[in-house]
């Protein structure tokens, strides 16, 4: 494994897995692009410079994640998500690298009332969530090894996310209202990254779910943040998803299973509750200049 490229290097996930990637791999170049070094909407570009660059390994974190933005801009979704995955497969493919890309639990419609397997068949209910299984149907046909790790509800230092939305609102409003009917396992980035990093060293491919290990709803989640950093008098109010109202609908129930990652490749990521105080504790600034 001589060259590793992550497109998409400059996004929440990518920033933690850069330095991941570097300590781990001490014998391997690492080659960081974003959308400045790399367009994937755009096929002959994305082809070129991937088959130029000559990587064993090409880990594609870029992506439209704008989930309520994808509902109204369907054709760069696609463009992005499900394209840009292609494209980036038919570079893979011409020098004869693995792909890697990093996909969701909004594949699933939430509808199960259990944990998703990996071989449990989609049913998006979004856009982004069908821009996201088609780059998947890519990566599975056009390229023979491919890795497919579905994650969700990511949080880390780098980037907008649910801790540091809740962090900010809390010194801005005096109620929060926060949905309690989606459930899921809120995922530090830095966790996944160890977990990118270990798939990669154990040559995995196929398809594996990757998420902080437990459960709960964003209302459970936004209270252990709030206590967490010591702002437990902030009154939070349950509300539904209905009541919430966002253009694109989310899954309820979109719990994934981490069985397989754990049988199959002995990994498993610590409990969302441990992770998040720890996140917490590195970052006692968090939320006071987003
Ligand atoms: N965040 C989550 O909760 C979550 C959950 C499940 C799965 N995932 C998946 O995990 C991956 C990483 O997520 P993230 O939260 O780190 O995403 P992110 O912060 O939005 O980062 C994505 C990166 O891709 C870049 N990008 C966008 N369009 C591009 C293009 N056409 N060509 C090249 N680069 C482009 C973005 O640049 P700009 O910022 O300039 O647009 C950004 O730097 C994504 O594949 C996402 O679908 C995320």
């Amino acid at each position: 494994m001589n060259r590793i490229l992550v497109i998409g290097a400059k996004g929440m996930l990518g920033r933690d897995l850069i330095p991941e990637l570097q300590s781990s791999f001490h014998e391997t170049e690492l080659l960081a692009w974003d959308i400045e070094e790399i367009d994937i909407r755009k096929e002959q570009e994305t082809v070129a410079r991937i088959e130029g660059a000559r990587p064993s390994i090409v880990i594609n974190l870029a992506a439209y994640t704008d989930v309520d933005g994808c509902e109204s801009n369907e054709q760069e979704a696609l463009a992005v998500n499900a394209d840009g995955m292609r494209h980036i497969a038919l570079g893979v493919r011409r020098c004869g690298a693995k792909a890697i890309y990093l996909s969701t639990d909004y594949v699933f419609d939430g509808k199960k009332g259990m944990p998703y397997f990996e071989d449990d068949p989609p049913n998006p209910l979004s856009v982004y969530g069908r821009s996201k299984w088609k780059g998947e149907q890519s990566i599975l046909e056009l390229t023979g090894d491919g890795l497919i790790i579905r994650t969700q509800w990511l949080y880390g230092k780098y980037g907008r996310n649910f801790v540091t939305a809740i962090l900010r609102q809390a010194k801005e409003k005096k109620v929060l209202s926060i949905v309690n009917d989606q459930i899921g396992s809120p995922t530090y980035t830095v966790d996944l990254s160890k977990a990118i990093s270990q798939l990669i060293r154990k040559k995995t491919s196929g398809i594996f779910h990757a998420v902080n290990r437990g459960v709960c709803s964003w209302y459970d989640f936004g209270r252990t943040i709030l206590k967490l950093s010591g702002m437990e008098q902030v009154n939070v109010v349950p509300i539904s998803s209905k009541e919430l109202d966002r253009k694109a609908v989310r899954p309820l129930y979109s719990v994934l299973s981490t069985q397989k990652l754990k049988q199959e490749s002995g990994i498993e990521l610590r409990s969302w509750s441990e992770a998040v105080k720890e996140f917490l504790s590195l970052q006692p600034d968090i939320g006071k200049s987003t």
